[in-house]
């Protein structure tokens, strides 16, 4: 027997500290003019120096929680999807878990870096589906500032810090919330397109490895740009395909990059601007936890009580490089 699932709550969490294209003018080579032509960015949350991921995480767990109206006890599973985690290992879900007292659950960290959210939520369903799990929180979280170089303008300027989360439960305690439909994962290997070389095992942690920046964030843009237009577009087409097609897409939340690259998708598309959410220009590119954040912010905007019976497509793209996307009925 399968168990449809559904999306019983949302909630997200933004640091409080605001940084805008203005005060990175200050730090590195760049403009507001620039940044906002070339990304719509306009400012971006930074994580104070006493908050790290889990704590970011458990604020977003809560809102998600009181919103599906389920209890910490009740969840079974806890996966955080991150590619800055509190550390190594533990896992920061353990963290998370000890926060909210969920007293009868296990979890462990996913890394996918920006598609890592869109893979636990396909992860977690599977556990509703089959009857093994009544409740699952999913979270992406990412302290991104932590890992950032402040004096190279190609990377600093587009990421933030953030946390989103979702709690999964059988479709029927959702109280006619969103129904989990459909899921795709899929990879074309690029190392290096976006990548945080060092402290791993491939280049430990090291004076030399630290002297040469190998544990910052690095990224070759245009090869990401392109990468992420392409894909982007083939995720919502094939997302839509075995389901009524794009006539029946009531909202697409992308991953949240750059607003250029949400409008060369919708244009390849031919599909209005309008049905895709971006909260870009706040936020920056939060990359686990873009999805759940954006996810929170339509449904204060009324946008997924707007378009009832129709489709919602979630979808990412990023290092790996890796993409994938999950289909809700709303
Ligand atoms: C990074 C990105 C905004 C750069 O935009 P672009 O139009 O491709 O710009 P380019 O890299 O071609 O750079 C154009 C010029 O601007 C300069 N530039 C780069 N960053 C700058 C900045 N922050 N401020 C001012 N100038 C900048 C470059 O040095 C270059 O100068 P040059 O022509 O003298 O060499 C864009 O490629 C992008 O968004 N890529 C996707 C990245 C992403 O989202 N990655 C995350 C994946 S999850």
């Amino acid at each position: 027997m399968t168990i449809r699932v559904g999306v019983a709550g949302i909630g997200s969490y933004l640091p409080e500290r605001t940084v805008t294209n203005h005060d990175l003018e200050k730090v590195v080579d760049t403009s507001d003019e620039w940044i906002v032509q070339r990304t719509g960015i306009r400012e971006r949350r930074i994580a104070s120096d006493e908050q790290c991921s889990s704590d970011l995480a458990t604020e977003a767990s809560r809102m998600a929680l009181e919103d599906a109206g389920v209890d910490a006890e009740e969840i079974g599973l806890v996966i955080v999807a991150t590619a800055t985690p509190d550390q190594q290992f533990p896992a920061t879900a353990l963290r998370v878990i000890e926060n909210l007292g969920c007293s009868n659950a296990g979890g462990w960290d996913l890394s996918a870096a920006c598609s890592g959210f869109v893979f636990a939520v396909q992860a977690a369903a599977q556990y509703v589906r089959t009857g093994s799990m009544g409740a699952v929180l999913v979270i992406g979280v990412e302290t991104l500032s932590r890992i950032m170089n402040y004096e190279d303008r190609t990377t600093c300027i587009l990421f933030g810090d953030g946390a989103g989360a979702v709690v999964l439960t059988p479709h029927d305690r959702t109280d006619g919330g969103m129904e989990y439909l459909a899921a795709y994962m899929g990879s074309a290997p690029d190392r290096d397109a976006i990548i945080q070389p060092g402290g791993g095992s491939r280049i430990p942690a090291s004076h030399e490895s630290i002297d040469s920046g190998a544990h910052f964030l690095q990224m070759d843009g245009r090869r990401t740009f392109k990468f992420a237009v392409r894909t982007f577009t083939d995720l919502v087409r094939r997302s839509v395909a075995d389901h009524g097609g794009a006539s029946e897409l009531g909202i697409v939340v992308p991953h949240q990059m750059n607003q250029r690259i949400i409008e060369a998708a919708a244009e390849r598309l031919e599909l209005p601007i309008e049905l895709f959410f971006s909260n870009v220009a706040s936020f920056g590119n939060t990359s686990a936890a873009s999805i759940p954040i954006a996810m929170r912010d339509a449904k204060e905007a009324g946008r997924f009580a707007a378009i009832r019976g129709k489709l919602a497509c979630m979808c990412a793209f990023g290092s790996g490089l890796s993409f994938g996307y999950f289909l809700l009925r709303v």
